[in-house]
């Protein structure tokens, strides 16, 4: 009987499906996976109304996406990061940023090329490099501060290596790198004529003054890394699914040359939208950022209150928590036992590792905060029943 590839072989039914069921099931505020309960704001939403009804925008966009988006990206890219990118050549449009990662890795990596990933990470890094014929080589992050060992970084690079995934800020740490981080693995990049694949969609998601730094801002590395951003994370619209890559515009052609015979082009009226959006003023971004300060806030009197330990974040809305002093188990036994018990449901991490640094994170789950304030008072409340 045909069954499918053995590409596939090791890909399952994701942690995140599998706890969204158990969440319903036992009626649990749900922290798990990383979906904003609340809307993209109201103005925005408007433009993909109106995009919607102009008449001449319901057909395919332009394959690298349309011309008022690129520009968008480009200015937004120069507002806050004062780099000067092509819109016409170093921009492309994805099915979010998930595309951008899997057009990036198909379009810069050929098989049998070595990957280096700093893990945990984003769950599609992995399978992306695998469908390449790539060879995944992992980096852990030591806890509770979730640091690189620089001797295990620099062992971790061959003659093999072709590219280097980066995340910052890092789900699902909370980490944003800092400027001797970033220059150390700039140094290694450029040493070993390494491209890097940095997956940036928190950018604007930075707590407590530490500064997200793009890696293409450094010295020698923006000739040799693609950017990946998308709307989902800044616009509270992870159901649209437009990201961007941007870039040099010789990488920027390798990941267009893949995105082409992927989704060939994404969603229309939105794209029309997002260039609205990324160019809000900045009174937006410190807005926004001032929201997810409050719902962190909210969260960390949660785990304060209950005795889940762990390091306060520097972006994104997620925290890695150790329960170890709460809870004899594997994290996937202590987030079945909160989730049915206590009625919270976080995520275990073992889908942001390889089995290699699986034990690293194993008195660990992630909490999300991208939820509205009464969920998070909420499972306030139900969490203080576990120091119980
Ligand atoms: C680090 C990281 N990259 C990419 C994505 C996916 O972005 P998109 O929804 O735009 O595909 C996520 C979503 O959780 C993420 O955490």
């Amino acid at each position: 009987m045909p069954t499918y590839a053995h590409r596939v072989d090791t890909f399952g039914t994701t942690i995140f499906t599998e706890i969204n069921v158990l969440a319903q099931q036992y009626n649990a505020i749900n922290l798990g996976q990383g979906k904003p309960d609340f809307d993209a704001p109201a103005d925005v939403v408007a433009q993909v109304v109106q995009a919607l009804q102009s008449g001449y925008q319901n057909q395919y966009a332009p394959g690298p996406g349309v011309p008022s988006l690129r520009k968008a990206v480009a200015d937004h890219v120069a507002r806050f990061y004062q780099l000067d990118i092509d819109p016409a050549r170093g921009v492309i449009v994805t099915s979010g940023a998930t595309e951008g990662i899997l057009a990036s890795v198909l379009g810069l990596v050929d098989p049998g090329d070595e990957v280096i990933v700093i893990e945990p990470c984003y769950d599609s890094y992995v399978p992306s490099i695998i469908m390449a014929h790539a060879v995944p080589v992992y980096v852990p992050l030591h806890p509770p501060t979730w640091n690189f060992d620089p001797d295990e970084l620099r062992a971790a690079f061959s003659k093999k290596t072709r590219a280097l995934i980066l995340n910052t800020p890092q789900n699902p740490t909370g980490r944003i790198y800092t400027r001797e981080e970033l220059m150390l693995i700039a140094e290694l990049c450029i040493e070993h004529d390494v491209t890097v694949i940095c997956d940036e969609v928190y950018e604007h998601l930075t707590f407590a003054g530490a500064q997200h730094i793009p890696l293409a801002t450094l010295p020698g590395m923006f000739e040799r890394t693609v950017t990946i951003s998308s709307s989902g994370k800044t616009f509270n619209a992870t159901g649209w699914k437009i990201g961007w890559v941007y870039g040099h515009p010789d990488l920027v052609e390798g990941v267009a040359r893949a995105h082409q015979f992927i989704t060939f082009a994404v969603h229309h009226p939105t794209q029309e939208a997002i260039a609205y959006a990324l160019a809000l003023p900045d009174t937006y971004f410190q807005d926004f950022r001032a929201m997810y300060e409050g719902k962190l806030a909210l969260l960390r009197s949660a785990l304060d209150g209950c005795g889940l330990k762990y390091v306060a974040p520097q972006g994104t809305y997620f925290v890695m928590t150790d329960y170890s002093d709460l809870f004899d188990g594997t994290p996937t036994e202590f987030a079945y036992y909160l989730t049915k018990e206590i009625g919270v449901a976080c995520i275990p991490p073992e889908t942001f590792y390889s089995a290699e640094h699986l034990h690293i994170g194993s008195n660990y789950v992630r909490f999300s905060f991208c939820k509205s304030d009464e969920m998070l008072l909420g499972a306030k409340e139900r969490l203080a029943k576990l120091r119980k």
